[in-house]
């Protein structure tokens, strides 16, 4: 039948996503699938339904895309599609709420704040300390996102972050390795793709680094000390179950240098598929072709 990439988006990761889409499309015509790209910020979703599309392959990042919005649309007009459900999708976008279902189930994840104003954040940077991360809730690709080192910062990191989402996010920041782990799966057997160490120049691993430049290096086998890889794998095979993840996703975590505790970032239910990106990388590693990763991506869409 015919296959719809979903790619574009109204998001700040629309660049992201058309990248991520032309990656899927070619992958899926090389081998043999009916699909055609599909722009929801061009066109009304019901579209897809009128056109007589089987299923959907998600290749949208952020809001209205990643975040159970599609999801649910998708689920109206009863065409499967990829990835996490509407609930997973919308609570895995907003990292304060991850954050608190992953405390919860205690999974280890850095301590935070949400903060709603400039007096807020300084209120944070009082209690976390420095180096703070201030971010926005629901946002990808680093948009928004200031490392703050000293107090005079944070009237200018909340004013960043808060041009992204009216929820704002301050973290405090792990220092050590920087790692992510794919998962592939249904939420009840889900499986870890191997782990890549992200080693960006001056540990700076923002938009520019992780999409268009070559000076970010990319570890996989990840040469983490015995014992840690597989501590890490099963972490992040908690973090997706406990979210009701389905499909695939990808978490980033951070391991403390000092004490060697690995740190849950955040989950992505809609990882990047770009020439740059990490869960190709991995699927590559474990022998898992970028066309193939796309054809058993696209066989595992469901309602
Ligand atoms: N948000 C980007 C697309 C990623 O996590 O890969
Ligand atoms: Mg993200």
């Amino acid at each position: 039948g015919k296959v719809a990439v979903l790619m574009g988006g109204a998001s700040a990761e629309r660049e992201v996503s058309l990248m991520s889409g032309s990656g899927v499309l070619k992958a899926l015509l090389s081998k043999g699938v009916d699909a055609h790209a599909f722009d929801p910020a061009e066109r009304p979703l019901d579209d897809l339904q009128r056109e007589g599309f089987e299923r959907c392959f998600i290749a949208l990042h952020g809001r209205f895309g990643e975040d159970g919005t599609v999801q649910g649309a998708l689920e109206l007009l009863g065409i499967p599609y990829t990835g996490s459900g509407v609930m997973a999708s919308a609570i895995s976008m907003d990292k304060v709420m991850t954050k608190r279902i992953w405390r919860f189930e205690g999974l280890s994840t850095p301590a935070w704040a949400q903060v709603s104003s400039p007096a807020e954040t300084h209120a944070a940077f009082a209690k976390l300390g420095a180096p703070m991360i201030v971010k926005p809730a629901r946002e990808g690709s680093s948009i928004g996102f200031t490392k703050v080192m000293t107090a005079d910062q944070c009237d200018a990191a909340y004013a960043l972050a808060a041009q992204h989402d009216v929820e704002v996010l301050c973290e405090q920041f792990i220092a050590g390795d920087e790692v992510t782990c794919p998962v592939l799966g249904p939420t009840a057997a889900p499986r870890a793709l191997p782990l890549i160490r992200i080693v960006a120049p001056d540990g700076n691993y923002d938009y520019q680094n992780k999409y268009f430049t070559d000076v970010t290096q990319y570890l996989v086998p990840a040469g983490l000390p015995a014992g840690e890889e597989e501590a890490i794998a099963a972490l992040v095979l908690k973090a997706y179950s406990v979210l009701g993840c389905r499909g695939w996703a990808r978490a980033d975590v951070m391991i403390d240098a000092a004490t060697r505790t690995p740190y849950l970032l955040e989950i992505n239910t809609s990882p990047g598929m770009t020439g740059h990106s990490l869960v190709p990388m991995s699927a590559k590693a474990s022998g898992i072709s970028y066309e193939d990763l796309c054809v058993q991506l696209l066989q595992s869409a469901t309602l």
